[in-house]
């Protein structure tokens, strides 16, 4: 048992805390919501394909990086940067973008998050006939509704961030990461049984490759980004808690696989579940012939289908399933908060309770804004994510590549993996790291920004 790390800056107990609590971090909304309906409107199986060499090849090597700084310095993302470059504020900076980032990215997943938990009271309140309040409570453009649920979640991550590192985050993960793959694992046997879900599976499990473009390369990178958590430099602070005695790339390894199966498993639910929802006479097309995505697709399909599904089966599954995407949420937002709460830690030497307090309270006050503005989150989404985390992930792999250089770094992950010179991984990670990595995403980003303006 760690001694209060409530007060200290805290350390993982174990191995598998450390690596629960990083795919507790990349397993969220980007994963359940996100995944799923990047499929349903990017040709299936192709676009599974295409995110998953993007996340082993390109997504796995930044892990490493990110990881590796983290433990190398035992700092949060702008200490580290300046650790490992002699306090050159220019190198900072790439912390701070990161910073800035999970900040950013925070403040709109928070709101979601709260329709995650407003969506469980909704069902039940369709359940007890109080239809009323059911769709009162179900507007995602309810301004006070979201502020509600906004301040609800809120509350409930800096309430883990308080405990610390291993006594808070350490602690909540172990409890809801074995939850959360229980729930999902029994909605999928549920669903693939009933009616319509085959047409879903095969929908989900063809490939249509004539799909594969540009624009589904460079949205496939950007979940990958957002999915394992990268970019913004939530595994280097999760990193620098990390003991000297474990093996970053394996636990990288871990905690991308776990990744990947997850959001894999969420597609088996959801797709299967959108045509189990046709099959009960739920419209899951748009007017142009495609599937229903986004937003509408986890608070609009879904929602009808538990609701023709009726009665208290109806009920259950849908406040199980809106149980799961919450889980699946707060164990990334706590990812998020740890990144700025570290910093106001380490830099200005606040303590933990105060720095999550005072962070929370601001952070709250942007998803306060974006309550009654939501239109703000698909901003806030290209900006922070589609630009934001890939333009993170490339400054990381350069500054890695050319000024730490990846003999420093491979002598880092020497700790805990003492024969690792001699493996094929560091062979072939240096370039990943130095060339593959930096130029798809630089190559990604340029396209998406001339298509942009
Ligand atoms: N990986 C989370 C998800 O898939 O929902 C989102 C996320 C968490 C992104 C933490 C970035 C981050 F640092």
């Amino acid at each position: 048992m760690a001694i209060s790390d409530a007060n200290t800056r805290g350390s993982w107990n174990s191995k598998l805390g450390f690596i629960l609590a990083a795919a507790g971090s990349a397993v969220g909304l980007g994963n359940i919501w996100g995944f799923p309906t990047q499929v349903a409107s990017n040709g299936g199986a192709a676009f599974l394909f295409i995110y998953l060499i993007c996340a082993f090849l390109i997504g796995f090597p930044v892990m490493v990086a990110e990881i590796t700084i983290g433990r190398k310095t035992g700092r949060n993302p702008v200490g580290a940067f300046k650790a490992l470059s002699d306090n050159k504020w220019t190198y900072a900076l790439i912390g701070m973008w990161g910073v800035i980032c999970g900040v950013m990215i925070l403040s709109f997943y928070n709101v979601i998050a709260g329709w995650t938990v407003s969506y469980v009271f909704e069902e039940v309140f369709y359940f007890m006939g109080m239809q009323d309040w059911a769709t009162y409570i179900s507007d995602t453009d309810n301004g006070p509704i979201n502020a509600v649920f906004s301040t609800i979640f809120m509350a409930a991550t800096v309430s883990i961030i308080l405990g610390g590192v291993s006594d808070g985050i350490e602690r909540a993960t172990k409890l809801m990461m074995p939850l959360l793959i229980g729930i999902l694992i029994i909605m999928i046997g549920w669903v693939l049984t009933q009616e319509g879900a085959g047409v879903g599976l095969r929908e989900y499990l063809y490939p249509d490759f004539s799909r594969v473009g540009v624009d589904l390369v460079f949205d496939a990178m950007g979940q990958a980004f957002f999915s394992l958590s990268l970019g913004m430099g939530a595994l280097i602070t999760y990193g620098s808690y990390l003991s000297k005695k474990e093996n970053v790339p394996g636990a990288a390894a871990y905690v991308t696989l776990a990744d990947t199966s997850i959001a894999f498993l969420a597609g088996l639910l959801i797709i299967p579940a959108m045509y189990m929802a046709q099959a009960q006479g739920v419209a899951i097309f748009d007017d142009s012939g495609n599937l229903l995505a986004s937003t509408s697709l986890i608070f609009q399909v879904l929602p009808q289908l538990f609701h023709e599904l009726g009665g208290t089966l109806g009920m259950v599954v849908g406040v199980v399933f809106f149980l799961l995407l919450s889980i699946a949420a707060l164990t990334s937002t706590i990812s998020l908060l740890e990144v700025p709460v570290s910093f106001a830690i380490d830099e200005f030497e606040i303590p933990r309770k105060k720095a999550a307090q005072i962070i929370g309270l601001g952070i709250l006050a942007i998803s306060l804004i974006i309550s009654f503005n939501t239109s703000l989150i698909g901003i806030f989404v290209i900006i922070f994510n589609n630009i934001g985390l890939p333009l993170g992930g490339l400054l990381i792999c350069l500054f890695l590549g050319y000024y730490w250089k990846t003999e420093n770094a491979l002598s880092e992950m020497e700790n805990g993996s003492p024969g690792i010179r001699k493996t094929l991984f560091a062979k072939v990670w240096p370039a990943f790291v130095m060339v593959i990595a930096p130029l798809a995403i630089a190559y990604n980003l340029w396209t998406a920004l001339s298509n942009l303006f």
